[in-house]
């Protein structure tokens, strides 16, 4: 027998994608959908590699059953931006040196990507908090913190009175 569809959308695109019931999210994204810039470190909802946007909100989508999203609107990394036409967080993480290795990034970006969203000029201590989840070993937080600050400014100096500051 098939498995179950998964009816949802992720960057726009109305999918149904058939997986496990226990499969995660996650696994749909990176192994179905072939969208590998969400990264798999911890697995188990402790790190925020995997965060996703689901309806404007930040999730792990390891601790996540990809059949908890039908119905639901995904956005991962994939839709922010690209090296041709990179989203303003993106431009500002470059600019403030913000990625080491890189392997939080993806997860950093959509974090600030869904905090952005909702509060286009957060304070330190906003952004510190929005990011609380998403951890980074090599220790760049003061450095992703003025790049989402940047990133803000940035965004308000474009289209002050624009609503889609998130997905850009
Ligand atoms: S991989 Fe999901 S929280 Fe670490
Ligand atoms: S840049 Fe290396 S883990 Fe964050």
């Amino acid at each position: 027998m098939l498995p179950p569809l998964v009816q949802l959308t992720v960057n726009g695109r109305p999918l149904a994608v058939a997986a496990p019931a226990d499969a995660t999210l996650l696994d749909l994204l990176r192994d179905t959908l072939a969208l590998t810039g969400t990264k798999r470190a911890c697995d188990r909802g402790e790190c925020g590699a995997c965060t996703v946007v689901r309806d404007g909100r930040p999730i792990y989508a390891c601790l996540t059953l990809a059949h908890a999203c039908t119905g639901h609107e995904i956005r991962s990394i994939e839709s922010l931006g690209s090296a041709d036409a990179p989203h303003a967080l993106q431009s500002a993480f470059a600019a403030e040196d913000a990625a080491q290795c890189g392997f939080c990034t993806p997860g950093q970006l959509m974090a600030a990507a869904a905090l952005l969203a909702t509060n286009p000029d957060p304070s330190e201590d906003e952004v510190i908090a929005a990011m609380s989840g998403n951890l980074c070993r090599c220790g760049t937080y003061p450095k992703i913190v003025r790049a989402v600050r940047r990133a803000a400014a940035t965004l308000r100096h474009a289209d002050p009175a624009g609503p889609e500051r998130a997905h850009g």
